[in-house]
């Protein structure tokens, strides 16, 4: 069986022969798309139309690499990239490292962490089945000797935004949830309390998108009032996941306290 290898060697040689023949320079097709044609098929596939060609690991060179905050880059321990699977169909996105996210280079591995951690395993998941990332790639920068975290700025998540971007079109997931008004805002210029939001489908990039509190705002507001706004929205997500949820899972928080 003739391959499109040898099909597209046959047509150019067809071609230089008829062009020697009638002494034309130019024959109507060009010398790249015949060697484009006739190359070896050893490369890998292009990238089908809607598919990111970057890969998370180029993305995260790029980011580890970063100097756009330049206050940032001086300041960081190390970029807090994302951490899951590659091909998860849910993504989380917070607001921006904190200190323990700084030094480990992970994101929500602090306090917050924990409780998302929690929150993902009540939906019958693991850290591992999901992906979880930040707006922002670098903890913001505190004065000198104080401790605790403050939010990124406007210029800062605009800056970083397009490596979100490209984080989300190489993993493709199915939803994407904002963990907390701050990264709503970094993916959607939306300025809305969280309340306004929370429990409404948005999208990002043709992606629904569900803004819900942040773990800290839980951690700050433990109420099982609170904690069933939070449930809610993860009932939703599972919804349109299409995953079952159970009776069990169902009465998660409710009751009062
Ligand atoms: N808060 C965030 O928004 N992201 C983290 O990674 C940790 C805390």
């Amino acid at each position: 069986m003739t391959t499109i290898h040898e099909a597209a060697t046959l047509l150019e040689r067809s071609l230089r022969t008829r062009r020697d023949i009638l002494g034309r320079t130019r024959t109507g097709v060009s010398r790249d798309a015949l060697q484009r044609l006739s190359a070896p098929a050893t490369a890998s596939p292009a990238p089908a139309p809607g598919i990111a060609p970057d890969s998370l690991g180029a993305i995260e060179e790029t980011v580890r690499a970063c100097r756009l905050c330049a206050h940032l880059a001086a300041s960081r321990t190390h970029t807090v990239f994302g951490t899951g699977n590659p091909r998860a169909e849910l993504m989380f996105v917070g607001e921006a490292p904190g200190a323990d996210e700084d030094r480990a280079g992970e994101p929500f591995v602090g306090r917050a962490g924990e409780l998302l951690t929690k929150i993902i395993a009540a939906m019958g998941l693991s850290r591992s089945d999901v992906y979880i990332a930040n707006v922002l790639k670098c903890r913001p920068d505190m004065p000198p000797g104080s401790s605790g975290n403050r939010p990124p700025e406007s210029s800062e998540m605009a800056n970083c935004l397009p490596y979100l971007r490209r984080q989300i079109a190489a993993i493709r997931p199915r939803v994407l949830v904002a963990l907390g008004k701050t990264a709503m805002a970094g993916l959607t210029g939306a300025d809305e309390p969280m309340g306004a939001m929370r429990g409404r489908w948005f999208e990002f990039e043709n992606i629904p998108l569900l803004p819900t509190y942040h773990p800290s705002y839980l951690l700050r507001n433990g109420s099982n009032a609170e904690k069933r706004k939070v449930w809610e929205d993860m009932m939703l997500v599972m919804e349109k996941l299409g995953m079952p949820i159970s009776a069990k899972q169902r009465g998660f928080f409710l009751s009062a306290n």
